[in-house]
């Protein structure tokens, strides 16, 4: 049996490694927010490809024993295998790969608060400094990808140097105007490292007036506003300030414009939840400046689950005090028809002994 099973694995070994090149393919996020959960999963690899993952040529190998990142490996006729970390830290950024057999490797990028700038008319210009550069230094600054001093740069670069400037001497990117079209993703880089910056529009938060919900039922709100991924809400429900999901309440991202935490929802609504929730929006937290952050308030009104059943209730009761009523009036009514009856009866038997007397007078 054993020698069977060990041909069998030997022949399908064989066809695997005659068979055409496989490609190893990833899966996953490449844009995570800095704290979030991310994995990258990688399949097809070839059974004699030892599984081991590296992120730009290193060895992950410290942090897997620091439980920072895990690792679950499947083997079936292909290995798979998937890495994964619970909070998402900007040293997590790099070129992934699961097997050091294969060219393809999977970039993730990490989202983090210190690579946005807000861009607001009290903000212009924006100055952004690439690292520690002096005026020795060359640094080249690019806005998704493009470099932004290239005698080449396309006409829509050209139009945007209108706003922006490169100071040459400091290696500084000043915007000067707050404009649509400066906004995006910038990097610069500095003797061979580059850095990255977001530059944004301040952000708003918007929700309705008030929203009502049913007793037990389920509330439903998204934080809608002028913002980008990689912002940072924090909901106030119930006098107490949610950055994650907890218990009941729970925060998820907002599909439609990838932003993560804008959708509150939270389960058995009772009647001490009626109050005001807030959602706060801002990019960093640490940063004091109150012109970078925005709020927005709605009222949860609570409904009583039987509301819906009051106008029932409401519409029962009448027809039962009109049923009461028409009932204590038949009665009276036949009561006084058997009185009246009663009175019509001795006038009626009256005259006929009168008559008779009449008669018998007559006679
Ligand atoms: C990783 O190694 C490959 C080839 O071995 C090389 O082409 C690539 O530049 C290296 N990547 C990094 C980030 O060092
Ligand atoms: C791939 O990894 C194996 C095992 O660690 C090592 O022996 C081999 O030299 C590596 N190959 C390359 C191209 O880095
Ligand atoms: C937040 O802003 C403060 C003050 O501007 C800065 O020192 C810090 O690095 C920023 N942190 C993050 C995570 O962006
Ligand atoms: C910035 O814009 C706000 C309204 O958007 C305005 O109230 C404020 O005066 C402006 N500040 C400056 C310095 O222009
Ligand atoms: C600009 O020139 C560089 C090299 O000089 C080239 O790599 C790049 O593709 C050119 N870009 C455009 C938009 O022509
Ligand atoms: C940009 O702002 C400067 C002042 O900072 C102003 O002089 C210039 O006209 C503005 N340019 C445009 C195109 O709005
Ligand atoms: C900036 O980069 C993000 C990914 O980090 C991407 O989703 C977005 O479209 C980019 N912005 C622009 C203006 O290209
Ligand atoms: C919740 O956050 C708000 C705004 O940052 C703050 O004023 C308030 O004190 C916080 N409440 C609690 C219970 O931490
Ligand atoms: C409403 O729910 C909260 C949280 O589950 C609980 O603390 C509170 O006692 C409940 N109030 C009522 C009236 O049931």
């Amino acid at each position: 049996m054993d020698t069977l099973r060990g041909a069998f694995t030997l022949l399908s070994l064989l066809f695997l490694a005659t068979s055409t090149v496989h490609a190893v393919n990833y899966k996953g996020p490449s844009h995570v927010d800095e704290g979030e959960p991310w994995s990258i999963e990688c399949t097809n690899v070839q059974p004699k490809d030892e599984i081991i993952w590296t992120r730009n040529n290193e060895s992950l190998e410290p942090e897997i024993l620091k439980d920072d990142l895990s690792i679950v490996t499947k083997t079936r006729a292909l290995k798979s295998s998937s890495i994964s970390a619970q909070e998402a830290r900007p040293d997590h950024a790099g070129r992934y790969k699961c097997t050091n057999n294969s060219e393809e490797a999977f970039p993730l990028f990490v989202i983090s608060g210190n690579m946005f700038r807000v861009l607001s008319n009290e903000s212009v210009p924006l100055t952004l400094k690439c690292g520690e550069a002096t005026s020795k230094d060359v640094v080249r600054w690019f806005k998704e990808k493009h470099d932004l001093l290239a005698a080449n740069a396309s006409e829509e670069f050209k139009k945007l140097q209108e706003f922006i400037t490169v100071d040459t001497t400091t290696g500084t990117l000043v915007i000067k105007n707050e404009t649509n079209e400066v906004l995006g993703n910038y990097s610069c880089t500095l003797n061979g490292v580059s850095q990255e910056f977001k530059v944004v529009p301040k952000p708003t938060a918007v929700l309705p007036h008030s929203t009502t919900v049913i007793e037990g039922e389920k509330l439903h709100v998204v934080c809608n506003g002028k913002q980008s991924p990689g912002v940072k809400i924090i909901w106030t429900f119930g006098g107490k300030n949610y950055t994650k999901s907890s218990d009941r309440v729970k925060l998820s991202i907002d599909k439609d414009r990838g932003i993560n935490g804008a959708v509150l929802t939270v389960e058995n609504i009772n009647m001490s939840d009626r109050g005001d929730i807030y959602c706060r929006v801002s990019y960093n937290w640490t940063d004091r400046i109150p012109i970078h952050r925005a709020e927005a308030k709605i009222l949860l009104r609570v409904k009583d689950k039987l509301a819906a059943l009051w106008p029932f209730l409401g519409i029962c009761a009448e027809v039962f005090v009109l049923c009461a009523i028409i009932l204590i009036y038949e009665k009276k009514r036949n009561k006084a028809e058997l009185e009246e009856s009663d009175t019509d009866q001795s006038p009626d038997t009256k005259p006929t002994p009168n008559k008779d007397s009449d008669v018998r007078q007559r006679k």
